[in-house]
């Protein structure tokens, strides 16, 4: 027998909406409520799913039905959920733009938890005009955008430097980073540093990320704390 695993799965879900409505509803064992409009909807469905399950003599294998090859993919996976949603609610779903978090090279917990805070606000605080600085001059689109997704879609490639564009490209997600774990320090062992410490542990985080680099013993990590701009600009190091 083939049991295709994605039908398995909406069964799965349906059944145990279906158990659960039973539990609330049951009284010795007696369903006295009417089923709901879409219950019946998920019934039909199931039965549907179930009528096409042809039972033979043979091993039993296990078949992801939206892989053309059987075999179980997330990207599989997440495209079918993607077009259910647009045909069954008529919307279209953006997708999202997994390259700004899978794509970068950081430490899993770290792109897990971009990827949940990505629909956030942008971290930009409104500033008085007079209080803008350098940086939204130079990169005006960061200071407008009003998601942490598209402040990171927008974040500009740097390529002077093999260090210096590491270093830039890393900021972001250590900047995200160390600011979470500065507000759980404050929230739940009621310390607070400053934003000079902040400035200085996403520093020591974007160090700490370099170190799978091989070529990271050509530098030194004081520079990060004593020369950021030349960092930045690639004019440290060996070129
Ligand atoms: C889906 O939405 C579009 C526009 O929003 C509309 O023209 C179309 O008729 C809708 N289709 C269905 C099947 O509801
Ligand atoms: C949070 O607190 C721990 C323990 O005191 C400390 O090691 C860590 O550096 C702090 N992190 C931040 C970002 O302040
Ligand atoms: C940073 O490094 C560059 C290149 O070595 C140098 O020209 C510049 O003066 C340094 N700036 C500071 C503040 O040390």
């Amino acid at each position: 027998m083939v049991v295709d695993c994605g039908e398995v799965l909406w069964i799965s879900m349906i059944i145990s909406r279906m158990v659960l409505c039973a539990s609330q509803t049951c009284n010795g064992g007696r369903v006295y409520r009417r089923t709901y409009e879409w219950e019946e909807e998920q019934e039909e469905q199931l039965m549907a799913a179930l009528a096409r399950v042809q039972l033979d003599d043979g091993d039993d294998t296990w078949r992801w039905s939206w892989d053309k090859h059987g075999c179980f993919s997330v990207k599989s996976f997440y495209k079918e959920l993607v077009n259910r949603a647009r045909v069954q609610q008529n919307v279209s779903v953006q997708r999202f733009p997994f390259k700004v978090v899978w794509g970068v090279d950081i430490l899993s917990k770290v792109q897990f938890f971009c990827m949940d805070i990505s629909p956030w606000e942008s971290p930009y605080c409104r500033q008085s005009v007079s209080q803008r600085n350098y940086g939204e001059s130079m990169f005006p689109a960061l200071f407008t955008v009003s998601s942490i997704e598209e402040w990171l879609l927008q974040w500009p490639v740097v390529t002077n430097h093999e260090w210096g564009s590491l270093v830039w490209k890393y900021l972001p997600y250590a900047t995200l980073w160390t600011l979470w774990k500065t507000r759980n320090n404050k929230t739940f062992r009621n310390t607070e540093i400053g934003v000079e410490r902040i400035c200085r542990e996403i520093k020591f985080t974007i160090w700490y990320w370099c170190s799978s680099w091989k070529r990271r013993k050509k530098y030194k990590y004081q520079d990060l704390e004593d020369n950021w701009t030349g960092v930045i600009r690639g004019l440290i190091g060996y070129v």
